[in-house]
């Protein structure tokens, strides 16, 4: 039985950042100092490029040992990674770069290969990398995640098969928009972390957001970022007050910065 989502509402979209830098920095320190390493998952789209901000900023760059963090993506578009649209390209400018993350610490998926093929190599190196010991599931310490209007999470977009996929750690998956040809970890991996958190910010998301952590009866909608329940892990929501607008929960709790 999965738990109940731990949800952390910020006045604004830079405390978000703010939020999740900290909550990186706690969650990466404490599986270094149980493990000596962490291995986390990044995301991909708008939204983390504010995360990746503050994660870099005076504030939190020197609180975390980075040689030890290996690096992960949720998704990617079947593009080339020197690409406008991709995941690792932004996270190559926003975050390795900027940390001078060594490039053997970051596992990126192959966009520029076929999908299939890019797909079955990221699952051989997931499973090289975090499956010793034969695991059905890997255990990544922390999952980064943004949501869609659509309510799609990584590459896992409604009403599509790689939703269902139940045995492959990486899929393929086809996206109702901008580049569509993607490479996703599934609900499997996902599920199996042992900390995942989403950023949602702006007004735009609220009515998902809702749909998602406060459902209505009789909504049979099977949006993807609502089957993100971590098996034994942590499920967090960090939003911002535009995102959570339509919460009848926003106007009882709000995080300070401190949090
Ligand atoms: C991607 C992401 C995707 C993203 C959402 C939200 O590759 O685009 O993995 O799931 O998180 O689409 O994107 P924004 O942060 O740009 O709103």
């Amino acid at each position: 039985m999965s738990r109940a989502p731990e949800l952390r509402i910020y006045p604004h979209s830079d405390e978000v950042a703010r939020g999740a830098a900290a909550l990186f920095i706690s969650v990466g320190g404490e599986a270094i100092r149980a493990r000596g390493s962490m291995f986390v998952a990044l995301s991909g789209g708008s939204t983390p490029k504010l995360f990746h901000a503050a994660l870099t900023g005076a504030d939190y760059a020197a609180q975390l040992d980075w040689q030890r963090v290996s690096f992960f993506f949720g998704d990617e578009r079947a593009v080339p990674p020197d690409h406008a649209e991709s995941n690792y390209g932004m996270a190559k400018a926003t975050l390795f770069q900027p940390l001078g993350i060594k490039p053997e610490q970051v596992y990126r998926i192959q966009g520029e290969e076929l999908p299939e093929v890019a797909a079955r190599h990221y699952e051989e190196e997931l499973r090289r990398i975090l499956g010793t010991g034969g695991l059905s599931w890997p255990s990544l310490d922390l999952v980064l995640l943004g949501m869609g209007e659509d309510g799609h999470t990584a590459s896992l977009f409604p009403d599509t098969p790689a939703v269902q996929e139940q045995t492959r750690w990486v899929t393929t998956s086809v996206s109702p928009q901008g580049v569509r040809q993607r490479i996703s970890l599934t609900l499997g991996v996902l599920n199996h972390a042992d900390v995942v958190v989403f950023l949602v910010t702006g007004r735009n998301k609220a009515r998902t957001v809702k749909a998602i952590l406060e459902p209505a009866a009789g909504d049979t909608r099977v949006l993807p970022a609502a089957l993100v329940r971590p098996v034994k892990g942590r499920l967090m929501w960090l939003l911002d007050d535009a995102a959570a607008s339509e919460l009848t929960v926003a106007r009882q709790s709000r995080s300070s910065r401190e949090e």
